[in-house]
């Protein structure tokens, strides 16, 4: 009887820990959500500067809008949300080593023909739940500061505020980087 009670109090004890640490599945689907309030947040913006005063004036949207957004929704999920990147713009998005490894797998994949819009990634690592998604290059509205030919004048903005500038020279469809989030468990 006393065995009983404790086994029956061990596979209560295992369940509750197993919804502690959710399902993975269940998790994936939520950091899909929070990236697309994060896209929808940022392009909206960035698409209505570029409106009001072309893509010199949305530089500053990006600098100061991206960052933004990503640590209202960390705050508001609990979680850490950003973007990331191989070629990078600013140095406060760079890749630790677990973001560049999937990084290269997603730059790997599409070399060999898959389709970035559909690319990501997710798994538990040192007790966390890590997701990335692939964020392609479109032509509109990135290449104007991401391209291979930006505007003089987005050029001489970007090189005063980004001396260190890594992220020109992308084509449509190219992976520009990752949305990347980490839940604790
Ligand atoms: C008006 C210019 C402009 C446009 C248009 C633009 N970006 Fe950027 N992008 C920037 C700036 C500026 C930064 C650096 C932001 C910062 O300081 O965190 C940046 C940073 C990024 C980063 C973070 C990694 C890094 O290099 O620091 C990603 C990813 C990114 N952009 C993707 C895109 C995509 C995809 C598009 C098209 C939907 C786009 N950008 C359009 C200016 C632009």
């Amino acid at each position: 009887m006393k065995l009983a009670y404790i086994i029956a109090a061990t596979a209560l004890l295992v369940s509750v820990n197993a919804e502690a640490a959710g399902d993975p599945a269940a998790r994936a689907g939520e950091s899909r959500v929070a990236v697309k309030e994060f896209f929808g947040a940022l392009k909206g913006e960035l698409v209505a500067a570029i409106k009001a005063g072309g893509p010199v004036n949305a530089i500053k949207t990006c600098n100061i809008e991206a960052p933004a957004i990503a640590a209202s929704i960390s705050e508001k999920k609990g979680w850490r949300v950003a973007r990331t990147s191989l070629k990078l713009r600013n140095q406060n998005n760079a890749p630790d080593a677990w973001e560049t490894r999937v990084l290269e797998y997603f730059d790997k994949r599409k070399a060999a023909g898959d389709d970035p819009t559909k690319m990501e990634v997710y798994q538990v690592v040192d007790g966390e739940f890590r997701y990335m998604k692939a964020i392609p290059t479109a032509a509109k509205p990135c290449l104007a500061c991401h391209g291979e030919k930006v505007p003089p004048k987005v050029e001489e903005a970007l090189n005063a505020m980004y001396p260190d500038d890594k992220a020109r020279g992308y084509k449509a469809g190219d992976i520009r980087g990752a949305f990347t989030i980490s839940q604790p468990m």
